[in-house]
């Protein structure tokens, strides 16, 4: 028996998780789910968006499905997402792209996975005024460590090794950013050598972005820092769908925290008309990182067996015309035929 902490979130966040936790049952994974509160209904319901409750739960369980947050627009409101991955160190920003059967995208071979440094780089937004009267003149300072370059990069050798793929590309603009962007390729570098088994390349990051568009399947594991992961990796699952249909793990050394990367769709919130296919893809890495590789196969078969041949039953953002429950129906009967 597994312990999770489950947050569902807000606008659509109920109706996916739920989606989710069924399909896992109906696989067979005995998971003791612990609900936790967080995002704009915990803000209203107890006047933080992540309250001391749910940390608490996290820092004991050390593993989380989460939901789809509302953030206001405005301020006084911190960001749960960036609160989390700070607090728990989680550096490691996980985001597979694969092609699926019947949904709409210009390839059919895709399948990349990528890992994006998610506590340093120019991302953290260090920025100030020069001067602060006028406010005509800004910069940003970009932040790399050879320690953190190594940990990321070492997560995606290790991920290759572990799920036998053949090929790491360092993804960097070392030519300009001779300092930050040039420290992490050359720890890349460095970290590719303890692993003579995978094979190692390294890409500027705007040849990167065309190679991407123009031939996506010459890519395995592809590794770079904060903001071209950002960047690129919004990119890679527009090459097989969107952010419908992704999913995401944010991994630390002893916490991790799975999440979709799509919002709360507070415009189909309720109606039955939420697509539970990216939350339930970060979901499959959960259980590819609690060991439940065999189950996270099969449900993976599943979706694929469903998008293919029951397409109807699918959501309506995919050309579907099913509702979140007739697709979570057809992946737990796809489920019970494989049996
Ligand atoms: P959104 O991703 O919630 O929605 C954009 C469009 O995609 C909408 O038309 C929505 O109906 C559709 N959509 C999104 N997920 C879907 C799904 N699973 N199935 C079917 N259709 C889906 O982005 P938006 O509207 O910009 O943001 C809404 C709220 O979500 C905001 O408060 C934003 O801050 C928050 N947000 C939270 C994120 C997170 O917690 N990881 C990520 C992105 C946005
Ligand atoms: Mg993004």
């Amino acid at each position: 028996m597994h312990t999770i902490v489950l947050i569902p979130g807000d606008g659509i966040g109920p109706e996916i998780t739920h989606a989710v936790t069924t399909i896992i049952k109906a696989a067979g994974v005995d998971i003791n789910w612990i609900p936790a509160k967080a995002g704009l209904g915990a803000f209203e319901e107890l006047g933080d968006p992540l309250p001391s409750e749910t940390e608490k739960l996290i820092d004991e369980h050390r593993i989380a499905l989460k939901g789809p947050l509302t953030t206001p627009v405005g301020s006084g409101f911190r960001s749960v997402n960036v609160a989390l991955r700070k607090k728990y160190n989680l550096y490691a920003n996980l985001r597979p792209a694969f092609t699926l059967p019947n949904v709409p995208s210009p390839f059919n071979d895709v399948d990349l996975v990528l890992f994006r440094e998610n506590t340093q780089g120019l991302y953290i937004g260090n920025e100030r005024w020069l001067d602060e009267a006028t406010q005509h003149e800004a910069e940003s300072i970009a932040y790399v460590t050879r320690a953190a370059s190594e940990k990321i990069v070492t997560a995606a050798f290790e991920y290759a090794r572990k799920m036998g793929r053949k090929k790491v590309s360092l993804v960097h603009k070392a030519n300009i950013l001779k300092f930050t962007s040039g420290l992490f390729l050359k720890v890349g570098r460095e970290v590719a050598e303890r692993y003579p088994d995978i094979q190692c390349e390294d890409l500027i990051v705007d040849n990167m972005a065309m190679q991407m568009v123009m031939r996506p399947n010459r890519f395995d594991v592809v590794v770079t820092t904060n903001l071209f992961g950002d960047i690129l990796s919004d990119l890679a699952s527009g090459l097989v769908g969107g952010l419908g249909v992704t999913g995401a793990a944010n991994l630390g050394d002893d916490c991790a925290i799975f999440e979709a990367v799509h919002g709360s769709a507070p415009d189909i919130a309720g109606k039955n008309l939420a697509n539970p296919i990216a939350l339930l893809f970060s979901a499959l890495l959960m259980l590819d990182h609690i060991g439940e590789n065999e189950a996270a196969k099969r449900i993976h078969d599943a979706v694929l067996e469903v998008l293919a041949n029951h397409k109807d039953s699918c959501t309506h953002d995919i050309g579907g015309k099913g509702t979140t429950s007739t697709f979570t129906h057809a992946v737990v009967q796809a489920l019970q035929e494989e049996d």
